[in-house]
């Protein structure tokens, strides 16, 4: 059987060195070679990024497993339902119920108060911005706000720095998190509550759940709010509450924060006429999948208005900024909800945002977010 095609190698370090330092030039120039490639990142690796791979990877969870993915690596995300595979169905049915849209929306106007606890300055970087207006509508969605915030900022944080930062042990940290969280979920416990942590508190590893989603939930909202408010300062035409969803779905075309999902294969596999060894990393990418000149048109382009198109809908399995199958995003409506807010909330006063200067580059950690600051100005226009 053929080998895979896969980008030049260095002869000792594989595709290791290129990865730690430029993870998404790589990923393109493996992606010119073909639907299928080869990486060498101390373990045999392959990643594709077809809509049949996508499908076939986000489907078969027997065969391409969460355990021994990368987010064991990260000790924010290696636990819960993350790292799950015997079970995962039922612990998903578990968990879904208070992250669906219909139970969000009795904690809409909760996050919407949380947000305006803090003025909103007219000149503000965005990147800092969203990071405390996230912080703040999680704390309320999750806890009511009763959580230290001081606390939730120093754990957090680390997540938005380069490897490898997120990936050191913090156990002082984790411990005193933990205490925090176990204090507040007895309390519910004790006395009820109808915000996430009282539903979660209620199931065995509950507190972990909260512990692991939160930090699933952080960075890769802050930055696509982010990008969103850098997106509107660019292009102010987009600003206005009824066009909101469509740059939110534009910005997570071109910026997925979870631009690469990782799994191991659990067996040997043939493939599109090639053998996958038991035991690889198997990849695939929103980042990749989103900006295929082969499926979507203007592909590299900011171009919100492909999904006020009517009937448009997506190439299918392709567009995954919050995954897919079974293990599609456990936050995404949170996410939504959380987006909406927070740029209905900057628009309100009838001002629009514009660029004063900043640094939009990709950068790519356990999330992508830009390097930033993103500095804008809130006009009236
Ligand atoms: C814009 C914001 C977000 C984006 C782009 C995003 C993206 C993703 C993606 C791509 C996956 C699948 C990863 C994979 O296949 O390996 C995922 C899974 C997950 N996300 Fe999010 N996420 C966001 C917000 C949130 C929020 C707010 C939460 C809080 C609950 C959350 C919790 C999770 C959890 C727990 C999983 C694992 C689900 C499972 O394995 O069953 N995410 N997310």
């Amino acid at each position: 059987m053929p080998a895979l095609p896969e980008p030049t190698r260095q002869p000792f370090s594989g595709h290791l060195q290129r990865w730690a330092g430029q993870p998404l030039a790589l990923l393109q120039e493996g992606a010119a070679l073909g639907p299928l490639f080869g990486l060498h990142l101390g373990l045999p690796a392959v990643v594709g990024h077809s809509p049949a791979w996508n499908r076939r990877l986000l489907t078969d969870l027997d065969t391409f497993r969460s355990a021994g993915s990368f987010s064991v690596v990260v000790p924010y995300l290696a636990g819960g339902i993350i790292l799950t595979d015997q079970g995962h169905a039922e612990r998903r049915h578990a968990l879904n119920p208070p992250f669906s849209k219909r139970s969000l929306e009795l904690l809409r106007a909760r996050v919407r108060g949380a947000l305006r606890a803090e003025p909103l300055p007219t000149t503000l970087d965005a990147l800092a911005w969203a990071d405390r207006a996230v912080l703040r509508m999680l704390n309320a969605a999750y806890f009511s706000g009763d959580f230290d915030p001081e606390l939730l900022h120093r754990f957090l944080a680390p997540l938005r720095h380069p490897f490898p930062v997120p990936a050191l042990p913090r156990p002082l940290l984790f411990a005193r998190f933990g205490r925090e969280l176990q204090r507040l979920a007895q309390m519910r416990l004790l006395h009820g509550g109808d915000d996430l942590l009282h539903h979660l508190a209620r199931w065995p590893g509950g507190v972990q759940e909260t512990r692991v989603s939160l930090a699933a939930g952080h960075d890769t909202t802050t930055h696509t709010l982010a990008w969103c408010v850098w997106h509107l300062a660019q292009q102010p035409q987009w600003a206005q509450p009824e066009t909101l969803r469509a740059v939110i779905r534009e910005t997570l075309r071109l910026y997925p924060p979870g631009w690469m999902g990782s799994r191991r294969l659990s067996r040997d596999l043939e493939y599109s006429g090639h053998r996958l060894p038991r035991g690889a990393l198997a990849l695939y990418s929103p980042y990749l999948s989103g900006r295929d000149p082969a499926l979507w048109a203007h592909a590299d382009t900011f171009w919100p208005e492909r999904w006020l198109e009517e009937g448009f809908t997506p190439p299918a399995w392709s567009y995954l900024p919050f995954g897919g199958g079974e293990r599609v995003c456990l936050g995404m409506h949170l996410a939504q909800l959380m987006l909406e807010e927070a740029l209905l909330w900057l628009l309100e006063d009838g001002r629009t945002p514009r660029a004063l200067h900043g640094d939009p580059t990709p950068r790519p950690g356990v999330t992508l977010g830009p390097a930033g600051p993103l500095v804008v100005e809130r006009v009236f226009s």
